[in-house]
């Protein structure tokens, strides 16, 4: 095929995500052919650096040959079999394996295809193992403003991003916002991050109690909020989040699609910040996206009533933990250890952060945020009062330049405004100074041209 075909067959076939067709009416879609290590190529044979790792997904890197063997031996062995009421070799040394490494008693895993799906699944087992406890009024779930979960239905009514929801209303029900941990923007305790943590997690309960406790199911947190360009936790945050979870008997989920496999340097996000949640939903980086899986790490309180009598979990998906997935997450995770890929990003975050932190010269950069490989860096039009882009500004700043810039300059990363304006990293665990310090000079580079045409 070749490159004007690929164009005009992309353009009349193919629908991309959360995408704006038109704007490609008069402008070439990008098209990534191969991909070797930190890097990606083009279809004009263009390198880049994937500074977002595909889309939080790519831990390992581009192009191991060895989860390729992995996942082609299995199809010879056995390509498909579902795990409605059978299992399967892979599956069972996957599971094993994860309740090993994740905290506390999360010892039970129940696999899906994708983050939303695992989303879905924790907002069902909650709803389901409350009916079965005597709680069935129990089916609300709180979540924090702006924080992403997924996009199918039950997903879209825990994500709080409001702008993505009108044309799919009526949502499920049962939907609530609490603050996020903004800090930069804190509406209160501005100048105190351990008050500001209490008061946001002070929310939470404040919330419980609004809607009522009896009423309340789960409370979903990432444990470094994504959207909104990466919030971390303030110091004793999910402390009292955990204390307010045990008085009120509420679940704690916590959405690590993100934030788990080696993201924030340990295998959960959970171990970074020390707290137990009762649900753990992953994703993206357990098979490095060699091949979709997702799921839930359970733990053994939550499976009690579903091991008596006739209790059933009534909840499957076809492609769930399939056999060339959990394959493939096991050879990931060979690699994970081989290499120590936390170690390394442990020992190179700090190098990181300083890296990035550079870029506070330049009048556009407000506030660099984030831990471990992720972060976000939100630009402001006044540093000093922090003052925001409007609508217009933002539209034009980020869709009319940035984005295109900086892939220009051979960096894939995300230039996101749905919250304040924001670019965000999460480059592959591999990364090290040397792509840094590339990241730092694309991003100088661009910030400084963008702060001329504002
Ligand atoms: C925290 C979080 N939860 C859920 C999802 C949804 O995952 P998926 O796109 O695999 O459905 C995402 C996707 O980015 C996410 O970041």
């Amino acid at each position: 095929m070749t490159i004007e075909q690929a164009q005009e067959e992309a353009k009349r076939n193919l629908w991309l995500h959360f995408t704006r067709m038109s704007s490609y009416q008069d402008a070439e879609i990008p098209v990534i052919v191969r991909g070797e290590g930190p890097y990606v190529y083009d279809q004009h044979g263009k390198k880049y650096l994937d500074g977002l790792s595909g889309l939080f997904v790519s831990q390992v890197g581009h192009g191991r040959t060895e989860i390729a063997e992995a996942a082609a031996q299995q199809m010879s062995e056995l390509a498909y079999f579902p795990l409605w009421s059978y299992a399967h070799p892979k599956a069972i040394e996957l599971a094993t394996r994860l309740a090993d490494l994740a905290p506390g008693d999360l010892n039970r895993v129940f696999f899906t295809t994708s983050g939303s799906e695992a989303v879905e699944s924790a907002w069902k087992l909650a709803k389901q193992y409350f009916k079965l406890t005597g709680e069935p009024a129990r089916y609300k779930v709180l979540s924090r403003d702006i924080a992403y979960h997924g996009t199918s239905m039950g997903a879209l009514a825990i994500t709080g991003l409001a702008d993505i929801k009108p044309p799919f209303e009526p949502l499920p029900p049962g939907g609530v916002r609490v603050p996020n941990t903004n800090f930069y923007r804190a509406p209160l305790f501005a100048d105190d991050k351990v008050k500001f943590g209490q008061w946001a997690a002070d929310e939470i309960e404040r919330a419980i109690l609004r809607e009522g406790p009896g009423s309340v199911a789960a409370v979903y947190l990432e444990p470094l909020q994504n959207s909104g360009g990466c919030f971390p936790p303030p110091p004793g945050y999910f402390e009292r989040v955990r204390q307010i979870c045990d008085t009120y008997g509420v679940l704690l989920v916590s959405d690590e699609v993100i934030c788990a496999f080696g993201r924030l340097g340990y295998y959960f996000g959970s171990q970074r910040y020390g707290y137990q949640p009762d649900i753990i939903t992953f994703a993206k980086g357990v098979t490095s996206g060699y091949a979709p899986l997702g799921g839930m790490l359970v733990s053994d309180r939550l499976m009690e009533p579903f091991n008596e009598g006739t209790a059933t979990f009534l909840h499957g998906i076809t492609f769930a933990g399939h056999p060339v997935s959990t394959a493939v997450a096991l050879a990931n995770l060979d690699i994970f250890e081989k290499e120590d890929l936390l170690g390394n990003v442990r020992s190179h975050e700090g190098a990181f952060r300083a890296t990035l932190e550079k870029l506070y010269d330049l009048p556009i950069v407000g506030d660099v945020r984030g831990d471990g490989y992720f972060y976000g860096i939100e630009m402001v039009k006044d540093k000093a009062t922090r003052e925001s882009f409007n609508d217009d500004e933002s539209e034009r700043l980020l869709r009319g330049f940035l984005s295109h810039a900086l892939f220009d300059a051979g960096l894939v990363c995300r230039a996101d405004d749905r919250g304040d304006p924001v670019i965000q990293l999460s480059p592959p665990l591999i990364c090290n100074q040397e792509h840094f310090d590339f990241i730092e000079q694309v991003l100088r580079e661009v910030l400084t041209e963008a702060w001329t045409r504002i």
